[in-house]
């Protein structure tokens, strides 16, 4: 085709060609999609994901990591929805679990147990039992009694537990937020660092039980590379202690998850250069490297699309109250997360205001003194970065039903959890059933 002045080079993608959140003349789009039209259809406060936007980071990831024997164990906390996971798993991605519901999650979104890392600090024997039988490829321990706990369960079930030590590295992390750094001193996560040997020796001569790797997960967010390096230094240490110890070879290094994406002010980590770090570090080891990724993968590819209902000024602030909440998204009021917030249609005007919710508690806010598109009643807000901890840490406080999500693929779309409903609210409580006949 010959070149057209109507075309200039760097000319918007076609709708169609559009890939995660854009804006035309149609308002905001996901992928191909007017979020406006799905608010229509599928009602507000809603979550919205784009597949494209998952793959797209499915691949960068993957890209980064080409040079090493490796695969990514999608963390399945970040979003668990089985439509999710199951995109995730088409990717050829395994998973990494927590518990025994998302253990249930995994399996019925099609992952096998050799697909399966189950991580956790406080797995309970039933959940020990549930991941043998369902032949998980790795527990990730992080102390020595449940080391000792999961031979037992495995002698009794006549099963056998691959097992990698969860190590506390103790290397300095920097987060937005204190509650996502998992890998300092002092922490409940992970095997102190200066008794992961030991523990190695009590391990190999356990019963059911064999060593095979070693773990570690620093944290959430991280944008540096540097405690990954010292992180994994150190896992390489212990490595070679326990290798010579216990004349065993460790097969797997569980590199965990944090990769951070960006919000907005904060950065997101440089995943080339991320790649090339730990290809330098780990590439002639002869390991079988797994990463735990879970924002990285989801968390800019979901907004949760929410209608404004009201404006009002009170001690010379503006105030937006929004139909989502701090039940719907809790970051906000739980981590000081910062969401960018815009307007779905163009609005061209500005104004600074507190982005509140309708539940009762001054910390129910989605924004604090905000630079915002300066909308009216009936006007819908993207809250972005809502992939990842978004739904999946919603509650029914103030009995609110949690809101739908859907998924985006293209120009095409569909509702992948239903709205909550004023029964599902009580589904479980056992007033709600009919009082048996003829009691009053
Ligand atoms: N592996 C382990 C063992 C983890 O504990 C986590 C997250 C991950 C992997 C995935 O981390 P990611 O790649 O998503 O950073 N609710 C918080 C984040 C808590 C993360 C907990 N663990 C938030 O909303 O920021």
């Amino acid at each position: 085709m010959g070149k057209s002045v109507l075309t200039p080079k760097n000319a918007a993608p076609a709708r169609a060609e559009r890939i995660g959140f854009s804006r035309t003349v149609e308002g905001l789009l996901c992928d191909a999609v007017p979020l406006e039209r799905i608010a229509t259809e599928c009602g507000t406060p809603c979550y919205v994901y784009s597949a494209n936007q998952i793959r797209t980071q499915y691949g960068k990831l993957e890209e980064a990591l080409r040079g090493l024997d490796h695969r990514l164990h999608y963390s399945v906390k970040a979003n668990s929805n089985l439509a999710i996971l199951r995109l995730i798993r088409e990717l050829g991605a395994g998973v990494d679990i927590v518990s025994g519901g998302e253990l249930y999650r995994a399996l019925a979104a099609g992952f096998s147990g050799e697909d399966i890392v189950f991580s956790g600090v406080g797995k309970t024997e039933r959940e020990m039992e549930e991941a043998l039988r369902a032949r998980v490829l790795l527990f990730n321990v992080e102390s020595e009694q449940e080391l000792h706990v999961l031979s037992a369960v495995a002698k009794r079930m006549g099963a056998h537990a691959s097992v990698a030590l969860r190590v506390n590295p103790e290397v300095m992390v920097d987060t937005p937020h204190h509650y996502t750094r998992t890998g300092g001193k002092g922490m409940k996560f992970g095997i102190p660092f200066d008794e992961v040997l030991a523990v190695a020796r009590a391990g190999v001569d356990l019963p059911n039980i064999e060593l095979i790797g070693l773990d570690m997960h620093v944290g959430s967010q991280i944008s540096q590379l540097a405690p990954y390096e010292a992180g994994l230094q150190r896992l390489l240490h212990l490595r070679g202690e326990i290798e010579s110890a216990g004349n065993i070879r460790l097969r797997y290094l569980d590199m965990g998850g944090g990769l951070a994406v960006a919000y907005e002010l904060d950065d997101a980590i440089d995943v080339g250069a991320f790649g090339k770090a730990i290809t330098d570090l780990l590439g002639s080891q002869r390991l079988r490297i797994l990463l735990e990724p879970g924002r990285f993968l989801v968390g800019n590819a979901g907004v949760l699309l929410t209608r404004v209902l009201y404006r009002k000024r009170s001690g010379g602030k503006n105030f937006i109250i929004t139909d989502a909440g701090m039940n719907d998204l809790l970051r906000p009021s739980h981590y000081n997360a910062y969401h960018r917030i815009e307007a779905v249609k163009q609005i061209g005007v500005g104004t600074v205001a507190d982005v509140v919710g309708p539940v009762c508690e001054s910390g129910d806010f989605l924004a604090l003194d905000r630079q915002i598109d300066d909308v009216v009643r009936d006007d819908l807000l993207a809250v972005h970065s809502a992939g990842a901890y978004g739904f999946v840490m919603a509650s029914n406080y103030n009995s609110r039903p949690r809101p739908p999500e859907v998924l985006v693929d293209g120009s095409t779309f569909q509702v992948i959890t239903q709205r909550e409903s004023y029964e599902d609210l009580v589904r479980a409580e056992l007033a709600a059933e009919r009082q048996p006949k003829g009691k009053k």
